[in-house]
This record gives structure tokens, C-alpha cells and sequence, in this order.
């Protein structure tokens, strides 16, 4: 596995891990073509990035006509391409690989499509990040540096390091694969045509956390309890916001962001809902849990919609699955079954909780394989 005990402890948001031949890459996938063609369609997330364009570092937003990318040089260009994982299915089984990653942790993969020289230039990210090198080959200069300088060049498209020092050099070939934790210096180049496919991960910050929560409070919850005050006395100093109010309001944040608290709640809903980008959207016919229970014995395979997040959460004796946003209460063994994609598979028609299926199916979130 590649994802294991060790890897955890010695190398998870510490420090950079090459692994050579490390990655299985799925039979089937994308080439050239097939890229040219997606970056033409709408939906699709899609950039290129020009080094030397008629400014530095250029960045175009897609779609793409055919004539315009048959139309770039010979070097010196990159497509990237987000949320690669959900348009294709033969990429995203690429994440089974990576089993042992809190899935609620992974935002997308992102292909790279890259010509002789082409690059994003050096910079750093603020999440970890896996580069799994699919063809041809990239070389890739690190720089853990803490101290180094990190001022970024002004006036561009995009965010290039002034000051690049590389400390190692990794070159990598098919199957390889670069770990990176969040703001380490790095810089690939392609050495010839490729693609490099990125596992990227999420985290939000306090100030995403506190801003949603603020806002799911207030229609969730009637905005929660109110600050009372502590046992007064009259006072001289009557504008001063002493440390019995201070402790007060810390006391009162605090109980909402308890343990067993609105707040694991909360992070249901918004982890299930962060940065997904596009709403699952019900089937045309609703199903109801005879029909259900029917095609799963005809040998129907429940499946997780590509854009939906699924997560779920355990409160004392309480479990409750999160679906892009929305709770469906349900017991453990039916949670930890329809999160995971690969148990989800082998759900049968005897399962519990068949209702909660259903909603989730007809939701949006789950559908049905059926035999062809
Ligand atoms: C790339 O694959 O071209 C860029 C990925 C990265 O540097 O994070
Ligand atoms: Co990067």
C-alpha cells in the first residue's frame, strides 16, 4: 500500500518522498486527443500556461478550440486540466491507491498535460500534494528551505517564486511519484511530451471554518445562545470590557464548538459541501426501496456520484452519513458501507437502512450500475 503506517509517521506534512515506480497507472487513459478534445468542452475546468508568451508566465482560461492549441509552439507550454478524478472515471480509480488518505481530505486530480520545457514555473502550495509522473518524463527541483526567501515575482498572471535555489533534483518517469507537504519550493519541468497527474489535497483555514460556521448557525440553529453576563457590580471603569465578560464569551464560543457540539455537526455539512464543484442532481425517476431492493438482488451495483462528497461522522453512539452538504441519519455499519466506494460496491439487498439508500439515490448522490 502506499499509503501506510510509515509513511504517516515519517513523511505525511513533514517532509518531500519520492517513490520510484510506486503507482499503478490505470490501462486506460487520456492521451493527447482525448485532452485536446476536453479542453474544448465548457464544463471543464481547463488553463494553459505559457512561459514566454507576449508576457512572462501567461495564463489563459479554456475552452480551447482545436486550431488554437495546434497552434502553440513546440515547448515551452502546459494544460492543466482540475477535477480529472470526476469527468474521468479510469483517472479517479486511480484514488483507490490511495485508501489510507482520509478521503474527505482530497479535493481533486488535476492533469498536467506538458510539452518539451513546459511548466508552471517554481512556486509553493499551501496543501500536500502527490505528483505521479504518467508519461514522459519531468524533472523536478525542491527547496524545503524554511528560511529562503519566498517574495514572489510582481505584475504576473501567476504566482512565480523570485528566488529559486534548487536543493535536490528528482527526475521522474512514468509510475514515479513526488510527495510534497504544503510550502516547499518546487519547480517541474518536462524533459519531453508527458503528462503528470496531481493528487491534491484540501484543508481550509480558521477564517473558512469561522465564516461558515457563523453563517450555518445563524439558518441552522436560530443563531445559538446569546451572551449573559456574569454576576455585576457597579463599576469605575464602565468601558472597560473586563476579563470576567472576556472568559464569558470564550465560554460561549466554546460550548458550540464542543465535541459533541453543533460544531462536529457543522463540519459535516461543510467538509461534505468544500469546494465541490457542481451540485449532484436527482434522477429522473425516483426509486423506492422494493425497486431497490429488486435490482440489488438482479445484481445492480450502487455507485458514488463523481461530484458528490460523502463523509460520515460518529457522536457517541450516533452515526449520520454527510452527502455535499446534506445529513442522512443512519447506523455505523450502514455509514462506513455507502461512504467507501469500494464497500459501497458490494452492498447487497439485505442491507439495513434501505431507506436511506433511497434518499441517497434519489438525491443525487448514489446511483445504480446495472447489468448491461
Ligand atoms: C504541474 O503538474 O505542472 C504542476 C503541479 C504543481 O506544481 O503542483
Ligand atoms: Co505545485
Amino acid at each position: 500500500m502506499l499509503i501506510n503506517r510509515a509513511f504517516f509517521r515519517d513523511y505525511w506534512q513533514k517532509k518531500p518522498l519520492v517513490l520510484r515506480n510506486a503507482v499503478n497507472l490505470p490501462e486506460t487513459h487520456p492521451g493527447k486527443e482525448a485532452l485536446f478534445s476536453l479542453a474544448g468542452d465548457e464544463n471543464i475546468e481547463s488553463r494553459l500556461v505559457l512561459e514566454h508568451g507576449e508576457r512572462p508566465w501567461e495564463v489563459h482560461f479554456g475552452p480551447f478550440t482545436s486550431a488554437e492549441l495546434e497552434a502553440l509552439p513546440n515547448s515551452g507550454w502546459t494544460i492543466l486540466f482540475q477535477d480529472m478524478d470526476k469527468h474521468l472515471p479510469e483517472v479517479g480509480s486511480l484514488l483507490e491507491q490511495f485508501r489510507g488518505m482520509p478521503r474527505w481530505r482530497i479535493d481533486d486530480i488535476m492533469i498536467s498535460y506538458a510539452v518539451d520545457k513546459g511548466s508552471v514555473g517554481p512556486h509553493t502550495d499551501e496543501y500536500d500534494v502527490f505528483l505521479i509522473q504518467a508519461s514522459g518524463k519531468r524533472l523536478w527541483r525542491i527547496d524545503t528551505d524554511p528560511e529562503a526567501d519566498r517574495s514572489l515575482v510582481a505584475n504576473l498572471d501567476m504566482k512565480i517564486l523570485q528566488h529559486f535555489e534548487a536543493e535536490q533534483e528528482l527526475l521522474l518517469e512514468p509510475g514515479d511519484m513526488l510527495y510534497l507537504p504544503p510550502g516547499i519550493a518546487h519547480h517541474g519541468v518536462a524533459l519531453d511530451t508527458g503528462m503528470t497527474w496531481s493528487i491534491g489535497m484540501r484543508a481550509p483555514s480558521a477564517a473558512d471554518l469561522f465564516q461558515a460556521f457563523g453563517e450555518w448557525l445563524a439558518e441552522e440553529r436560530g443563531e445559538g445562545p446569546r451572551y449573559t453576563d456574569p454576576p455585576l457590580t457597579a463599576r469605575n471603569e464602565s468601558a472597560l470590557l473586563d476579563a470576567p465578560a472576556i472568559t464569558r464569551f470564550c465560554n460561549l464560543a466554546a460550548g458550540e464548538l464542543a465535541f459533541d457540539g453543533p460544531f462536529a455537526e457543522f463540519l459535516g455539512h461543510f467538509l461534505s459541501r468544500y469546494r465541490l464543484a457542481h451540485e449532484p442532481a436527482p434522477p429522473e425517476e425516483a426509486l423506492d426501496e422494493s425497486t431497490l431492493r429488486t435490482a440489488l438482488r438482479d445484481g445492480a451495483v450502487l455507485r458514488q456520484n463523481p461530484w458528490t462528497r460523502m463523509l460520515w461522522i460518529r457522536i457517541n453512539t450516533q452515526a449520520a452519513v454527510f452527502a455535499a452538504g446534506k445529513r442522512y441519519a443512519c447506523s455505523e455499519e450502514t455509514a462506513a458501507a455507502l461512504c467507501d466506494p469500494q464497500r459501497l460496491a458490494h452492498v447487497s439487498e439485505g442491507l439495513r437502512d434501505r431507506a436511506i439508500v433511497c434518499d441517497l439515490l434519489n438525491d443525487g448522490h448514489l446511483y445504480l450500475e446495472r447489468e448491461p
